[in-house]
């Protein structure tokens, strides 16, 4: 039986990645490791917590000394590390936290993988990251991974940061890894301070949606379960110290990709054409806001026979619909600290 880590399991796109694999790989026992915070939610994982060849453990990738305890108790085959801060917004309001445990939570892993692992063959350190790293495209092109990195925001820049460390722990201590470099997600279990279950949520409150500056900044989506299948294909199948582009070739611009949601929305709740529209509202631009991303991905596709299989409509669809049956799931996640976060952030 192989035992693989996977850190921030109990997020929104680790625990579509801990499903996946508690299910599909009987054989491995998964170790969720993740501090539960705002972001970390064990009711995510409901399904699969009594699974057999599943455990879940507390604790910070922060801490070095419990990350070492960690590594003795469990002879890891792999680790897959998702753990991280990973809103752009909060990044601009408290880089820290993003430093600490997208940096120096991902050097902790990384030193103990490398001195568990020495003289073992059949280990891999995967990393999980975004696009962001590359910075931000004008009106054409596409990132792919010989893009320099341009990273913009406190939370791309810890990003691009962790990938460093991880390709010099490649170079330098000869520890294998491989780097996914993805595009924006969506989907189930995503907590709403993001654009498309914050959207869900407002409309679900009559409350406004906003939008930020003109409304033009383009983004490449994704659906989270596409996401969670590339992942299994990199690890299984990526080639030791290469780097996978990860994306859904789906560019929608924030403003069309949200009216498209309204106009969803209305005819699930049964309300009148446009109702939902007059929700949008135009607010204060994030600051350094990257214009455009959009991802090549033709190397996953050629390399691994990767390609994404849900499309938008059917995409919005699931989501939208998901968040309307699970109204127990946001009421928990948005009570709390939420309430202050939203309040501060829109009330500027
Ligand atoms: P998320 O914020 O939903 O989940 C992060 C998880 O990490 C949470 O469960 C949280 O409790 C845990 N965590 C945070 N700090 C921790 C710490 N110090 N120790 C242990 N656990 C900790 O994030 P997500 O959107 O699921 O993103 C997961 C990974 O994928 C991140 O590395 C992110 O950079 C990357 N990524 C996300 C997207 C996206 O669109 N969401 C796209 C590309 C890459
Ligand atoms: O590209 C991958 C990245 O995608 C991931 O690495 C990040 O973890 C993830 O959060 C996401 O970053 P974005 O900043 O692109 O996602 P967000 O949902 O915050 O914003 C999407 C777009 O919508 C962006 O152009 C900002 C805009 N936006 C966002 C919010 C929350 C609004 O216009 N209004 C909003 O209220």
């Amino acid at each position: 039986m192989k035992t693989i880590l996977i850190t921030g399991g109990a997020g929104f796109i680790g625990s579509h990645v801990v499903r996946l694999f508690v299910n599909k790989y009987p054989e491995y026992h998964i170790v969720n490791l993740d501090n539960l915070t705002y972001a970390g939610n064990l009711e995510n994982l409901i399904d699969v917590s009594q699974a057999k060849n599943y455990s879940f453990v507390k604790g910070d990738i922060c801490n070095n000394g419990f990350i070492s305890e960690l590594f003795a108790k469990y002879n890891f085959d792999g680790v897959i590390h998702l753990a991280a801060e990973s809103h752009v917004d909060r990044s601009i309001e408290d880089p820290n936290s993003f430093i600490n445990t997208n940096i120096i939570g991902t050097l902790n892993l990384l030193q103990n993988a490398k001195n568990k692992w020495q003289d073992q063959n059949g280990k891999l350190f995967y990393h999980i990251s975004t696009d962001e790293v590359y910075g931000s495209l004008g009106e054409t092109g596409y990132f792919t991974e010989e893009t320099p990195y341009d990273p913009r925001s406190p939370y791309s820049a810890s990003k691009a940061s962790s990938d460093h460390l991880v390709r010099a722990f490649y170079h330098t201590y000869g520890l294998p890894v491989v780097i996914s470099n993805c595009s924006n997600n969506y989907g189930p279990n995503q907590f709403p301070e993001k654009l498309i279950p914050l959207v869900i949520n407002n409309i679900k409150n009559n409350k406004p949606l906003p939008i930020y500056g003109d409304g033009k900044y383009t983004r490449d989506w994704l659906y989270v379960v596409d996401h969670a299948n590339a992942i299994d294909k990199v690890f299984h199948e990526g080639k030791t110290g290469e780097t996978y582009n990860i994306g859904g070739n789906n560019e929608w611009k924030n403003i069309d990709l949200v009216t498209k949601m309204c106009d969803i929305m209305d005819k699930m709740l049964g309300l009148p054409e446009g109702k939902n529209r007059s929700l949008i509202t135009f607010v204060k631009d994030r600051p350094g806001h990257d214009k455009r991303y959009a991802i090549d991905a033709s190397k996953i596709k050629n390399e691994l026979a990767w390609e994404p299989s849900i499309k938008t409509d059917e995409g919005l669809e699931l989501t939208i619909r998901w968040y309307l049956d699970n109204a127990s799931w946001l009421d928990n996640v948005t009570s709390g600290s939420y309430k202050e976060y939203y309040t501060k952030h829109y009330s500027k």
